[in-house]
């Protein structure tokens, strides 16, 4: 198996490659716009022929690479089926399973950040989007979040992983590039509060929106066009 994790210093969104390395066929998750460019001259480096352009969720911070990826690749572009993304060829749901080669990948519904985050599961690494971050969690305070569903989300589905899985998440802002199941289940200080307390904590964040939020929402639901 080939993996890379790439990163976007913008927005500190971690983008992840995924490759089956008899068949040549790869997967691309959380892609950026600006770095469409970075990340097909690696799949042209690394002979790799794109089938799927997965995003974890709509999101609000940064515009997808996934229209762009499919322009030029053929690429399908995958995303949970209640995000309502149209221009989506795959709508996915919780257990559904995805193929490249001889890899397998398994769609999981962790709602809460956003009410459409999914997981996905690749043998022992989990890509978290924003349900699950390296120590925190996503915000659940716009896109229909919840703090009890990613309470739920976490606790009742990744928590479930064996203990060594690795978690890779769509963002980390203090530079650490993956954590482990286990590790998180011990040291995550918003998860390891009991589920009252957890609503609590989240509902009294105070963040500011995210710069791009009205900009990027609308791109993401046109699976990263920008309305000329
Ligand atoms: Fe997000």
């Amino acid at each position: 198996m080939i993996f890379r994790q790439l990163f976007d210093k913008a927005t500190s969104t971690y983008t992840y490659l995924l490759a089956d390395k008899q068949t040549q066929k790869a997967i691309l998750i959380d892609g950026v716009l600006e770095h469409v460019e970075r990340d097909l001259k690696l799949l042209h480096e690394l002979n790799l022929k794109l089938v799927y352009a997965l995003d974890t969720h709509v999101h609000a911070d940064h515009i997808t690479s996934s229209g762009h990826l499919r322009d030029k690749t053929g690429c399908k572009i995958g995303l949970s089926i209640h995000s309502q993304v149209d221009c989506a060829d795959i709508q996915l749901k919780h257990d559904d399973v995805l193929t490249f080669g001889q890899q397998q990948l398994r769609i999981l519904e962790t709602p809460g950040h956003t009410h459409s985050c999914l997981s996905f599961l690749c043998g022992k690494r989990v890509f978290t989007g924003d349900a699950l971050m390296i120590r925190a969690c996503g915000r659940t305070d716009f896109q229909q979040g919840n703090a009890d569903t990613l309470y739920t989300s976490v606790t009742e589905k990744l928590w479930t992983l064996p203990d060594n899985t690795q978690v890779y998440p769509a963002h980390d802002y203090k530079g650490i590039s993956s954590s482990t199941i286990g590790e998180e289940k011990q040291h995550n200080p918003r998860l390891i509060l009991n589920r009252e307390a957890f609503i609590q904590h989240m509902s009294q964040l105070n963040l500011p929106q995210p710069k791009r939020i009205h900009e990027a929402v609308p791109a993401n639901m046109r699976c990263g066009r920008i309305e000329s």
